[in-house]
């Protein structure tokens, strides 16, 4: 019974250890449906004081031209990204609610972060690709009143969607072994 299980499902560290940030995306779209029970999959992050700090904005068809478009007005020759951005089936942009608290606004950085990691994997272990992108435009007064941004929250960035057209070699990452400290002594 536990190597059937094994063998038809997933263990949360294989969909860890194997997502990858996606760079191609197939131009299919990815269903809205889909999305939004991936985000409700997301949501169940930890987030201290159950603030829940995040809220969502969906670009998707022709929608995806207020950041393609912004991306251009940046610069001319940026013709290539504002193609790219059009062909990614969907962008999610992540915003996060500040709170003038500092230690308050650590957490909900920290909680949205989660939650985003969250989605990756979720939507990983659905065949869903995504790549987490931050641009200058988090910050660009115009493009954060286009698409509806109000004082008071921060975009965390832009989740790019799609189903993946190929998947990038995995990055190896630094054995914990070499940065792991272990303090067993009295001090
Ligand atoms: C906060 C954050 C911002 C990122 N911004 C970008 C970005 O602007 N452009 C990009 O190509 N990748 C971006 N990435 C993705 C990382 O480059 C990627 O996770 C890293 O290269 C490791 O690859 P992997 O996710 O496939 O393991 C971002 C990731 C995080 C967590």
């Amino acid at each position: 019974m536990e190597n059937l299980k094994e063998q038809t499902h997933s263990t949360v560290a294989q969909v860890i250890k194997e997502r990858r940030s996606i760079k191609k995306f197939k131009t299919d779209p990815v269903p809205t449906d889909l999305i939004v029970e991936l985000l409700n999959t997301a949501v169940w992050a930890p987030n201290h004081g159950l603030r829940e700090p995040w809220r969502f904005i969906l670009l998707k068809d022709e929608g995806k031209k207020v950041l393609a478009d912004a991306i251009m007005k940046k610069n001319e020759e940026l013709r290539k990204k504002w193609e790219y951005v059009m062909n990614v089936p969907s962008h999610l942009v992540v915003v996060m609610k500040e709170d003038p608290r500092q230690k308050q606004w650590e957490e909900n950085f920290a909680a949205v972060c989660t939650m985003v990691q969250n989605l990756q994997l979720a939507a990983w272990e659905q065949g869903v690709g995504m790549i987490w992108k931050t641009n200058p435009l988090i910050h660009d007064p115009k493009f954060r009143e286009k698409i509806g941004v109000e004082q008071g929250e921060k975009i965390i960035g832009f989740i790019h969607i799609g189903y993946p057209e190929a998947i990038p070699e995995k990055k190896d990452r630094t054995p914990v072994e070499e940065l792991l400290t272990i303090i067993d002594t009295e001090r």
